[in-house]
């Protein structure tokens, strides 16, 4: 198929693009690059042998979407692009319901225009909002607890409103837990501009030295040690869990489904830092903070949909998400330092 990937430039954009591109698809990327970079384009190439075209414009431009998918007559849109940080989507709402719910729009109104119906979008675990029960399961009432939360379910709803009225619609919503980790050959990762908002990421900055503790926000929860229980997915299998999901649209009659994309495993975050620390030989110091507001003690998938009728399930474990992440700070610490720019 030849896909649109709105964010196709960022963290699980670029990995669902080498999944993509290894598959035998043609990938085009459509990414204004605020939270990400053109060189990534040139690491893709290295990865898949592929030049994958990059479009750089803005998903609330609709008429450069409709130039991109009409040039490159597009069958199937991945909707990546979206501002995730929730500190930020709390003190800044407006900035989130513009670019995550009219960009959504526009670009529904540009599929619309060229005929496309077939779309898989990025939601999250937040739309769980507190959790009822555990593992969370797909038909977990939904709320959200910040901005950011209410735009993927603002999202959620329009989209259900969409193939309610038009069944030609595919439309696969893909709830994500947590993604950590990179591709293997440490070239693309997540590398968040500022002080990162995930635990792993600000693991990494810590054990490389670009930032001196980590804080852990509340060692007094109701779980094993006290800190936060999480489900921790590698982005790879993420990835490969948007090539399943796409499949099986096609082939459904359904116009719109939702999955779960965890592992049902939950690890806490001290859990994580110790393996980060064993898996790598490295020192990660960290502190206890206050909780924060609006996290939950334990949140955790049921992903037994997704393997049921995607026949996709998560491969990769801890020791896969810690190595691959010190790869990609490590080749970060390389490509940043003056010697490696000289030569
Ligand atoms: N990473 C996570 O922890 C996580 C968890 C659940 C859901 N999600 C969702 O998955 C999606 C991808 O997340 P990510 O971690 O790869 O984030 P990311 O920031 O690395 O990627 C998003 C990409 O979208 C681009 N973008 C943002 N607004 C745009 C706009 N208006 N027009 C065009 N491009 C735009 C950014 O430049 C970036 O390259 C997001 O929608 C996010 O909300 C992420």
């Amino acid at each position: 198929m030849r896909i649109l990937l709105t964010g196709g430039a960022g963290y699980i954009g670029s990995h669902t693009a080498v999944a993509l591109a290894a598959t035998g698809h043609e990938v085009v990327c459509f990414d204004n690059l605020s939270n990400s970079r053109a060189e990534v384009m040139d690491q893709l190439e290295t990865i898949t042998g592929q030049s994958i075209p990059l479009i750089v414009g803005d998903i609330r431009d609709r008429t450069s979407l409709e130039q991109a998918m009409q040039s490159h007559a597009i069958e199937a849109v991945i909707h990546f692009a979206g501002l995730k940080a929730v500190g930020e989507a709390v003190a800044r709402p407006l900035i989130y319901y513009d670019n995550n719910v009219r960009g959504t729009l526009s670009l529904i109104e540009a599929m619309i225009a060229c005929s496309v119906r077939t779309l898989v979008f990025s939601s999250s675990a937040t739309v769980y909002g507190e959790p009822q029960y555990l593992p969370l399961d797909e038909i977990h009432p939904t709320s959200a607890t910040n901005p950011y939360g209410r735009t993927k379910l603002m999202i959620e709803e329009m989209l259900t409103d969409i193939a309610a009225a038009d069944p030609d619609w595919r439309i696969a919503v893909l709830r994500y837990f947590n993604p950590v980790g990179a591709h293997e050959s440490g070239l693309i990762g997540e590398d968040p501009n500022g002080i990162p908002n995930n635990l792993m990421p600000f693991i990494s900055r810590v054990a490389s030295g670009r930032l001196e503790r980590l804080s852990v926000f509340g060692d007094d929860y109701d779980t094993p040690d006290g800190t936060g229980v999480r489900d921790y997915i590698h982005v790879t299998d993420l990835a490969a869990g948007h090539l399943a999901a796409l499949g099986a649209i096609s082939s459904h009659n359904e116009p719109i489904s939702t999955w779960n994309l965890g592992t049902g495993q939950g690890y806490s975050v001290l859990e994580m830092v110790r393996a980060f620390e064993r898996v790598n030989g490295v020192c990660v110091p960290y502190q206890i903070a206050d909780r924060r507001p609006g996290d939950v003690a334990s949140c955790y998938a049921s992903p037994d949909k997704a393997k049921a009728e995607l026949g996709w399930e998560a491969a990769l474990g801890l020791e896969d998400m810690c190595s691959s992440m010190w790869r990609f700070e490590r080749m970060l610490a390389t490509s940043n330092s003056p010697q490696a720019t000289a030569t």
